[in-house]
């Protein structure tokens, strides 16, 4: 039997009515839906990355790679929002693909979705940590060193502490841990908390431009696209496109957008407001922030600082606002790590009901009504990302992951239109192929511009999960041994499961 045995359309309708997932009612409004791209999309990257980005790739142009990497997204958000108006199913693009690509690519895909949920909640993670370390700092507050930080990173804080190579960061893992449990206990954030997070975000963001702009120092824009260091990485426009590469990972997030399709009250409109609308408020935003936070301090000096907000906004001088920033990020974090631990579990559970892993990963708690399983599993596994690995490298580990995705969902969007063009489609994508080649031609450049090592990485996690399909899911998977399970084999089926957001 092929490699690449499709779900059929018909199986996945069936399977929608069969979860329940027919259930869910079309309650988004465009406003909601708009609210919730930017509730998942800003986060570690924005607070984070741009600092990493600034002193390591780009410099003051790092609001170039800003446009960039909105741009990539643009296209693939586009080819995402089609797929969700299509496909009805929870597991995001691992579904897509397994109706399109085939079981295989499917796979493939699901397999990399760990590196853009579960790591991408240890970066998150990992930065939250920095910016507790900041918080509990001005209070006079210094945990163990040797508590706070991975083996292979230093971090300071602005009070002139620094933190070196400890043995791992613990409050990375405290946070993974609290959010797994809360996620356990199916505790869900209401659309209400989602909105408030918001506004907070973006108000905090707007702070942090009003109030920074009048202490910038021109100087630090000198020169504004620092030349090339002799390696593709380091400055110049190569320099500018790994940057867009590295801060690409402020923008994911908007995916979760797409997962709430059958939710919308009016996909038609609602889809293209909820992800480009994000996108266009978050790449407004990003680039003004950037713009603002290279201009309150050199970009050389955010080299290893994972909370390069708190040190540009220390220059301001509003010491009582310092506070409330913090606290504002680290709720704001909070978040978009519930939303990557959650997205992580869906997608998981659903590889487990299609068989390709095992059935552990698709139990559901029996009080709580969640993939409890999962969640502990992940905890563990994220706490181990975020306890021990350096954020850069987690950073971009993720945008790999993801841009990967990305890429598999625009061929997946063409090959949709040549297979069934007549399928209904509450939004179609505009300019096909146009835009899904757009997509690839940007997402491939940015995976491109990644540092080797990523590539490596992608490599290693691809080759551990074609190791694990070809032992395990080929022989198990429900699509290709129908034989192996009765016909009334169905996973136990949560009623209450949470939904995506
Ligand atoms: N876009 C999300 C963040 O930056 C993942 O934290």
């Amino acid at each position: 039997m092929s490699l690449f045995i499709r779900k059929s359309m018909a199986s996945l309708t069936k399977e929608a009515e069969e979860t329940g997932e027919h259930t869910l009612k079309r309650t988004l409004s465009s406003r909601s839906l708009l609210a919730l791209g930017i509730g998942a999309i800003i986060g570690a990257g924005l607070f984070s990355l741009t600092g990493i980005a600034a002193a390591e790739n780009a410099g003051p142009a790092v609001t170039i790679s800003f446009i960039l990497a909105a741009v990539g997204c643009a296209f693939a958000g586009l080819c995402y929002a089609e797929f969700a108006s299509m496909i009805p199913v929870a597991g995001s693009a691992y579904t897509y693909s397994y109706a399109t690509m085939g079981e295989f690519i499917a796979w493939i895909i699901g397999w990399d979705l760990v590196l853009e949920y579960a790591v991408g909640a240890a970066t998150v993670a990992v930065s939250w940590s920095r910016y507790l370390l900041e918080l509990l700092s001005s209070f006079g507050i210094h945990l163990p060193k040797m508590l706070v930080s991975s083996p292979w990173e230093s971090v300071s804080l602005s009070d002139g502490t620094i933190y070196e190579s400890g043995i791992l960061n613990l409050p990375a893992i405290f946070i993974v841990v609290l959010l797994s449990a809360i996620l356990i206990r199916g505790t869900q954030e209401s659309s209400r908390i989602n909105n408030i997070l918001v506004v907070v975000k973006v108000f905090v963001v707007i702070m942090f431009i009003l109030l920074g702009w009048s202490h910038i120092d021109p100087a630090n824009y000198d020169p504004y696209i620092p030349a090339n260091t002799g390696k593709f990485e380091n400055f110049g426009w190569t320099g500018i496109a790994t940057g867009a590469a590295v801060v690409f990972f402020a923008f994911i997030g908007f995916d979760a957008v797409s997962t709430a399709a059958q939710e919308a009250k009016n996909p038609k409109k609602g889809m293209p407001i909820g992800i480009l609308g994000s996108l266009v408020v978050c790449t407004i935003l990003y680039i003004l922030f950037a713009h603002v936070m290279t201009g309150l301090v050199n970009y050389k000096e955010f080299a290893g600082d994972a909370k390069p907000a708190a040190t540009a906004f220390a220059v301001t001088g509003y010491d009582f606002l310092q506070t409330a920033l913090i606290i504002a990020i680290l709720a704001g974090y909070t978040s978009v790590m519930l939303v990557m631990l959650l997205g992580q579990s869906r997608v998981f559970y659903s590889m487990s009901k299609d068989g390709l892993l095992p059935k552990f990963f698709g139990q559901i708690h029996k009080k709580f009504r969640t993939p409890f399983k999962t969640n502990m599993f992940f905890m563990v596994f994220v706490s181990i990302f975020a306890g021990f690995v350096p954020i850069s490298d987690l950073g971009h580990m993720v945008s790999i992951g993801t841009l990967f995705a990305f890429v598999l969902v625009c061929i997946g969007v063409m090959v949709m239109r040549k297979k069934m063009p007549d399928l209904k489609r509450s939004f179609r994508t505009p300019l096909v192929p146009f835009v899904p080649i757009m997509g690839i031609l940007v997402c491939v450049y940015l995976m491109y511009a990644l540092p080797i090592e990523s590539w490596l990485r992608l490599a290693i996690w691809l080759a551990i999960g074609f190791i694990i399909y070809f032992v395990y899911g080929k022989s198990n998977s429900k699509m290709r041994n129908p034989d192996k399970y009765p016909p009334d084999d169905k996973h136990e089926i949560p009623e209450d499961i949470p939904p995506m957001i």
